[in-house]
C-alpha cells in the first residue's frame, strides 16, 4: 500500500536531537533545539513549578473534560501576562484558548484563518522552520518579508516595511513579539510603531508568536510589541507558550489569544476557534495549565517565578558574552561581537551551512544548519571544546 512512499526528511530542529542521541562521542555538544539548560546541561523543574506540583497533588482532581478553550482563569492569567494593565481595559475584546504549546496555538490559528480568511501568510525571512510547515499544512500560501540584514547584522527595517506594504487586507502577517527565532534580533519600539502604521494602512491581520517572554529584556519589555498593537483598534492574534519561561516543555502548554475590535467580534471569532480546536484535539489537557495557573494566581509563587525567569535571562546573557569573549581570546579569525546585541535563547552565529556540517561531523557539535545556536546548550564544561571546534572550522 505504501510501496512508493518515500521517507520524509528529518525535522530540521527536532531531528537534531535524534541525531545527537545517536552520536556515540562523549564530547558531543547539543546546541540544536531551544531548551533551557543549567550548567550541568540539565532541564529540571523550576522551583515554583515544583511547589505548585505539591499543592496540586493535595487537591481533589475533577477528571472530567476541560472546556474546549480551557479554564477561564488560565485565559485571564495569560492575557494579564501578555497585555498587562491593558487586559482589564480590553475586557471582553480579549479571549484566550489553552492550547497544546505554542505550536498548537499556531495550528489552531492557521486552521481558523484557512477557513475564514484564506489570504497569504507572510513570515519573516528567516523564521522558525516550523512556521512554514504549519501554515502550509493548513493549506495556506506562505510568503516571506525581508527581516535579517546579514551585512549590518540586525533587522532590515526598510526591507521589512517595504515588503509589508505589499501585504493585502486579506493577508495574515506573523511577527515574533521578541527574541526573534532564529536571529535573536528584534525591532526597536520605534520600529514597531512604524510596523503598526503599515498595518493600519494595509489592513492585514496580525499574528504575534511569543515563546520567549522574559528571556530578552524582561517579562513586560518582551511583549511591548503586542501591547503597542493592543493600544490600536485593529484585531490581532497571539500564539504564546509556557514551554520556555516555565520550563514545561513536555507538558505542551500554550495559548491562543484574540483581541477583537469589539467584544462581539471576539466572541464570534472564538465560536469558530472552538470548532478548529474541537476538530483537532477536542479540548486541552489539564496538568500544564493547572501548574501555570497555580503559580500565577499565588503571589508568593508568582514572585518566585519572576525571580527564576530573571535567573534564566541572566544565564543566557552571561553565556552569550562568555562565548564571544572566549572566541576573541582564542584568536578566532572572525569577530563575533555582534552576538552581544542578540536577545533570548538563540544566536545567529553567521556560520555557513557547510561549516555547521563540519562542526557536526568532525567535532560532534549539533546546531541548526542556518548557523543558529541554542545559547543555553553551552556549559562551563563544554565551552572550551566548543570554542576550539569553531576556531578549527573557520580557521
Ligand atoms: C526551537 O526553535 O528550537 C524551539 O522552538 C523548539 C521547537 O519546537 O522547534
Amino acid at each position: 500500500m505504501f510501496e512508493r512512499l518515500e521517507s520524509a526528511p528529518a525535522d530540521p530542529i527536532l531531528g537534531l536531537t535524534e541525531a545527537f542521541r545517536a552520536d556515540p562521542r562523549d564530547t558531543k555538544i547539543n546546541l540544536g533545539v531551544g531548551v533551557f539548560k543549567n550548567d550541568e546541561g540539565k532541564t529540571p523543574s523550576l522551583e515554583c513549578v515544583h511547589r505548585a506540583e505539591k499543592i496540586l497533588a493535595e487537591l481533589e482532581v475533577d477528571r472530567s473534560y476541560l472546556p474546549i478553550t480551557g479554564p477561564d482563569t488560565y485565559g485571564k492569567e495569560v492575557r494579564q501576562l501578555l497585555l498587562g494593565p491593558l487586559a482589564a481595559e480590553l475586557g471582553g475584546r480579549g479571549m484566550t484558548a489553552q492550547t497544546p504549546g505554542g505550536t498548537g496555538a499556531l495550528r489552531v490559528a492557521a486552521d481558523f484563518i484557512a477557513k475564514h480568511r484564506p489570504g497569504k501568510v507572510w513570515l519573516s525571512d528567516p523564521t522558525w522552520a516550523n512556521h512554514n510547515a504549519i501554515f502550509k499544512a493548513a493549506g495556506l500560501e506562505v510568503k516571506s518579508y525581508r527581516y535579517y540584514d546579514a551585512e549590518r547584522r540586525g533587522v532590515n527595517v526598510e526591507g521589512m516595511l517595504e515588503d509589508l506594504s505589499r501585504a493585502d487586507e486579506s493577508d495574515l502577517v506573523l511577527f515574533h513579539a521578541s527574541c526573534h527565532n532564529p536571529t535573536g534580533f528584534d525591532p526597536t519600539p520605534e520600529q514597531w510603531l512604524a510596523v503598526q502604521k503599515v498595518q493600519a494602512a494595509r489592513g492585514f491581520l496580525t499574528l504575534f508568536d511569543t515563546a520567549y517572554q522574559g528571556f530578552g529584556d524582561g517579562l513586560d519589555e518582551d511583549v511591548a510589541s503586542i501591547r503597542t498593537f493592543a493600544k490600536g483598534k485593529a484585531p490581532f492574534f497571539v500564539a504564546s507558550s509556557f514551554s520556555k519561561n516555565f520550563s514545561l516543555y513536555n507538558e505542551r502548554i500554550g495559548a491562543l489569544t484574540f483581541v477583537g475590535e469589539s467584544a462581539d467580534e471576539a466572541s464570534r471569532v472564538f465560536s469558530h476557534v472552538k470548532i478548529a480546536i474541537r476538530t483537532n484535539y477536542s479540548n486541552p489537557a489539564r496538568h500544564g495549565g493547572a501548574l501555570v495557573t497555580a503559580v500565577l494566581t499565588n503571589p508568593e509563587l508568582k514572585a518566585l517565578w519572576e525571580t527564576e525567569v530573571a535567573g534564566m535571562r541572566a544565564r543566557l546573557r552571561d553565556l552569550r558574552s562568555r562565548l564571544v569573549d572566549a572566541l576573541k581570546a582564542s584568536g578566532a579569525s572572525r569577530d563575533f561581537g555582534f552576538m552581544l546585541k542578540q536577545k533570548g535563547m538563540f544566536s545567529y552565529t553567521g556560520l555557513a551551512p557547510e561549516e555547521v556540517d563540519q562542526l557536526t561531523s568532525k567535532h560532534g557539535v549539533y546546531m541548526v544548519r542556518s548557523g543558529r545556536i541554542n545559547v543555553a546548550g553551552i556549559t562551563s564544561k563544554n565551552l572550551p571544546r566548543l570554542v576550539s571546534a569553531i576556531t578549527d572550522v573557520i580557521g
